[in-house]
């Protein structure tokens, strides 16, 4: 597991470089580099005239879908994003959760963490906070946010159990869990599975609709619904012996 997580954060950091020495390094795509998976993600899903408000492309995303829109966040509450990257989500949240609400986001990789902070200073965002930390461990109080979002990194984790579980433990009684994550939709080759790059590239660590539902259900989620959207062969994911499909998808579910 340490392994896995080591290899992701090398990657994010060098990813993180690349966008801020280039600005635009992974226009269109989601999880940035060469075994990562490219196409149109995101650009249906953002509106352009919010990205550029803030200052921002959207080569500042490498998610796979919009999960401040799933979320219909509103002014007042307290947003949290897993694995918040760039920051563009978190600043977006910070955006709609005003006045009086604040958005967080928690990653890893330091210099994700630095992007963000520049990002944040770009966009003149105050209410928004990126913390160090794991996913698996947030460092965050019980109870403390009203929604839990997060974009194309749940996939990356080793322990998925262990994400969810946190998830619900920062969230207020009826709060919210809206993810954007990719999902395994056929079985993918053992040699794809067992690939680092193609983990880091959110490929080998996806897992079916149903195991994602049944881990969400056991973390003790309520009123679950998984959503799959755009479809990506192994082709278009740059695996060349990839023998399955990879789908990205929406996660909802409430806290009790
Ligand atoms: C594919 S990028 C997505 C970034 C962002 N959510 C977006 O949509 O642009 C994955 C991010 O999650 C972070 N990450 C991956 N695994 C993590 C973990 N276990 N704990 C904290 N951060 C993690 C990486 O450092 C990276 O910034």
């Amino acid at each position: 597991m340490e392994t896995i997580q080591n290899s992701v954060r090398s990657h994010y950091a060098q990813t993180a470089i690349k966008m801020r020495d280039g600005g635009n390094c992974c226009d269109s795509s989601c999880c940035g580099g060469t075994d990562a998976i490219s196409g149109p993600i995101g650009e249906k899903e953002y509106s352009s005239a919010e990205i550029s408000d803030l200052g921002l492309s959207l080569g500042a995303s490498l998610g796979c879908g919009n999960p401040t829109m799933l979320a219909q966040l509103h002014p007042g509450e307290v947003v949290l994003d897993l694995g918040s990257g760039a920051g563009l989500d978190v600043l977006l949240s910070a955006r709609r959760v005003s006045p009086g609400g604040h958005a967080y986001g928690v990653d890893m990789t330091d210099e994700m963490l630095a992007l963000a902070n520049e990002n944040k200073a770009r966009a003149g965002v105050e209410n928004a906070t990126f913390l160090k930390g794991t996913i698996e461990a947030v460092p965050l109080s019980d109870a403390a946010v009203d929604v839990v979002i997060s974009n194309c990194v749940i996939n990356l984790a080793a322990d998925k159990a262990a994400v969810l579980k946190e998830a619900f433990r920062v969230l207020k009684p009826g709060g919210r869990l809206a993810v954007s994550d990719m999902v395994e939709v056929e079985t993918l080759a053992p040699s794809v599975k067992s690939s680092l790059d193609a983990w880091a590239g959110c490929v080998a660590g996806t897992i079916p609709v149903d195991a994602y539902q049944a881990a969400v259900r056991d973390a003790g989620f309520e009123t679950v619904a998984i959503e799959v959207t755009n479809t990506f062969g192994p082709q278009e994911a740059g695996l060349p012996d990839g023998a399955g499909k990879i789908a990205s998808a929406y996660i909802r579910a409430t806290k009790p």
